[in-house]
């Protein structure tokens, strides 16, 4: 098999119209405006509607995706979808997703691995063309966490939003993917977890349901501090590994989960707040979402050059951590 480099071609992102405020939560629970905003740098996120499943905003980001990209769906020869929150356990959203693009005959695949789905993702999809198997692969963020949280738990429920983004990963001469560093640590899967909701039971009961147990569940202080750690470990390792400095990446796209996560990560790492991407003051916590729109918003800015080093790093339920260095590349 031929061995070809790989670039990101395009880029989209699409959230439902709904938002939801800090004062929209501010009523719904003992909340504050000023406590969430401090504590999480939140203001508002989007909501999708009951009759606008994931695979339905996965498209919407897709289409995105492959116009600035300017290519038709017929162009991609394999569709992965990262998410928590699939329209059925089966089949894959990704199989849902194709046949909404009019793409028959496409391999398509969904992949779990919480909010570091895209980085996951990313380097999986990469690795895929770079060994001449695919020339053009659609890897989509989606996700509806708003499905999954009990909005009487004031922990949680203030922190996640729904949204999706899209990259068109393609075949070129030249390599994007400078250095990868993934890890994952399942001893403690309830520092964060959805209770009852797959085989490891009890089977899910009427009594659970209406006491909210089937809802996301989350040891914010135990998750935060292995946030900060592993942040900078991966970006440390991805960027030794790429043969890049700290001081020599132009962007770095990350997981947005906290806004005090992110800044006391970029200052451990000293690179300077604004070259860190942040936009979690419209969107909360998009978990395998919150990189590609963050991604997508950032390019649509203009903001990235030729030969831009780009870091994506991000951590979620696993528990789970990764970082990619990346050249933005526009020459294919
Ligand atoms: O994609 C990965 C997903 N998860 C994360 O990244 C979460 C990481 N963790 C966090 O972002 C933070 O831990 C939170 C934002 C979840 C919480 O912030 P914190 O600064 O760690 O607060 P805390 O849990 O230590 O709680 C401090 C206080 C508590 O009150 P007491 O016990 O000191 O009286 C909480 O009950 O703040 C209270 N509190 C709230 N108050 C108002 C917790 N949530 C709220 C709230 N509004 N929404």
């Amino acid at each position: 098999m031929n061995q070809t480099g790989v670039r990101i071609a395009g880029v989209g992102h699409h959230v439902p119209a709904k938002v939801l405020t800090n004062a929209d939560l501010e009523r719904m629970l003992d909340t504050s405006d000023e406590w969430i905003t401090t504590r999480t740098g939140m203001k508002e996120r989007h909501i999708a509607a009951l009759d606008e499943p994931t695979s339905e905003i996965a498209v919407g980001a897709a289409r995105k995706a492959l116009a600035s990209a300017g290519l038709e769906p017929k162009d991609v020869d394999c569709i992965i979808v990262a998410t928590v929150t699939p329209d059925y356990a089966f089949p894959a959203t990704a199989c849902i997703v194709g046949a909404k693009l009019g793409i028959q005959g496409v391999p398509a695949f969904d992949m779990e691995i919480a909010c570091s789905g895209f980085i996951y993702g990313l380097t999986v999809a990469a690795s895929m063309v770079r060994t001449g198997v695919f020339k053009r692969i659609l890897l989509i963020g989606a996700e509806e966490l708003s499905r999954l949280v009990n909005y009487e738990d004031r922990g949680t429920a203030i922190l996640f939003g729904d949204g999706a983004g899209a990259v068109v990963l393609e075949a070129c001469a030249t390599d994007s993917l400078l250095g990868v560093e993934l890890g994952a640590d399942g001893s403690n899967p309830e520092d964060l977890m959805l209770p009852l909701s797959g085989t490891a039971g009890p089977a899910l009961t009427g009594a659970d349901i209406a006491a909210k147990r089937n809802t996301i569940k989350m040891d914010g202080r135990e998750v935060f501090r292995f946030a900060v750690t592993k942040m900078i470990e991966a970006t440390e390792t991805a960027l030794d590994r790429a043969g890049v400095k700290p001081t020599e990446v132009a962007w770095v796209i990350p997981h947005q989960a906290n806004k005090r996560i992110i800044e006391a990560a970029a200052t451990r790492l000293a690179i300077p707040t604004e070259r860190v991407i942040v936009n979690i003051h419209r969107y909360g916590n998009t978990s395998a979402a919150s990189i590609p729109i963050a991604l997508s918003e950032t390019y649509a800015e203009g903001k990235f050059k030729d030969g831009d080093v780009l870091l994506f790093v991000g951590f979620g339920g696993g528990l789970s951590w990764g970082a990619v260095a990346w050249r933005w590349t526009t020459a294919n």
